[in-house]
């Protein structure tokens, strides 16, 4: 069997060698591919274009609790290569959930095809993550589509969970000090001016700003924001953010 032929049959070896449990793993890692795909897992050129500042790592951990408490919209990928569908079961197929990041967050015109040599190297670094602690079930992902007014928070609780869910893209609040895209409104100054109260209610505020976290940049909003998961954001943290960004 050719090893690394591509990513179809990549991922064939990777279901006819580790079949069986209770048998010896036999992994083919090619180190050099691994070490690759590790690089570019850290490195925004990874999307092929000077728009892009996030790298895989902004939203996902690669081994479960390496970003610390740090809240991900991603889940993390240790185990991916062996889940049998992706996106809370929206896409069956690897690079094709891949191929969503780049292009949805990214901005990554063409998609990856199972040749190009990134996506080899990023499959064979996913493929070599360890498995302690590794999730070879498919991960749990409850996008939330219907939108409601989360109860009432913690603003202390709110501040914790910016600085470990948000300030990564939208900088310090208040000040956007160490901000990676420009795009994302300091919070929530520059956000309050594009939502005056001669145009919106308090509660419709709090219901965009509700959108915003839930959808992302899907169900029609745009943009580069990852939408944050059930799993990821309860509605009672939800409240809390709010009560911490428009008291
Ligand atoms: C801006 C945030 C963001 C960036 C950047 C990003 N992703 Fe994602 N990714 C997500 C979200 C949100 C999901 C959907 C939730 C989930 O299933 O993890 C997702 C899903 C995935 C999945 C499916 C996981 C699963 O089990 O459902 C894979 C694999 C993946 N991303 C890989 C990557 C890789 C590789 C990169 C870098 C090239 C990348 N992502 C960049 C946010 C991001
Ligand atoms: C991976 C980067 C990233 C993360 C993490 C992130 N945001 Fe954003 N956010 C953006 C960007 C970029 C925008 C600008 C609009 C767009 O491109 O989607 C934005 C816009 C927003 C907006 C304004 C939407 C509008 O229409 O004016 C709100 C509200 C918001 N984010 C809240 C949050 C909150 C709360 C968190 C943490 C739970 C968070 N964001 C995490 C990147 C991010």
């Amino acid at each position: 069997m050719r090893a690394r032929g591509g990513h179809a049959a990549a991922l064939a070896c990777a279901a006819l060698l580790c079949g069986c449990p209770g048998e010896p793993e036999t992994k083919i890692v090619d180190a050099t591919a691994a070490e690759h795909g590790a690089a570019l897992f850290r490195d925004p050129s990874v999307a092929g274009t000077t728009f892009n500042a996030y790298t895989c790592a902004t939203c996902h951990e690669a081994r479960p609790g390496e970003a610390g408490d740090a809240l991900l919209p991603g889940a993390p990928l240790a185990g991916a290569v062996d889940r049998p569908f992706y996106w809370g079961g929206q896409e069956a197929d690897l690079l094709g959930a891949i191929n969503h990041c780049l292009y949805y967050f990214m901005r990554r015109d063409e998609p990856w095809t199972a040749d190009d040599g990134d996506a080899q190297a990023m499959y064979a670094f996913l493929e070599s993550l360890p498995g302690d602690g590794a999730l070879t079930e498919a991960a749990a992902f409850t996008p939330v589509y219907t939108l409601s007014d989360p109860p009432p928070g913690d603003a202390g609780e709110g501040e914790r969970l910016y600085e470990r869910g948000c300030a990564s893209c939208h900088g310090q609040a208040h000040s956007g000090e160490q901000r990676l895209v420009n795009s994302a409104p300091v919070m929530p100054e520059e956000w309050l001016e594009d939502h005056p109260p001669s145009e919106y209610t308090e509660l419709e505020r709090r219901l965009v700003f509700v959108e915003k976290v839930r959808h992302g940049s899907f169900v029609g909003y745009g943009g580069q924001m990852p939408p944050f998961s059930l799993e990821v954001l309860s509605d009672q943290e939800l409240g809390d953010l709010l009560a911490f960004l428009l008291p």
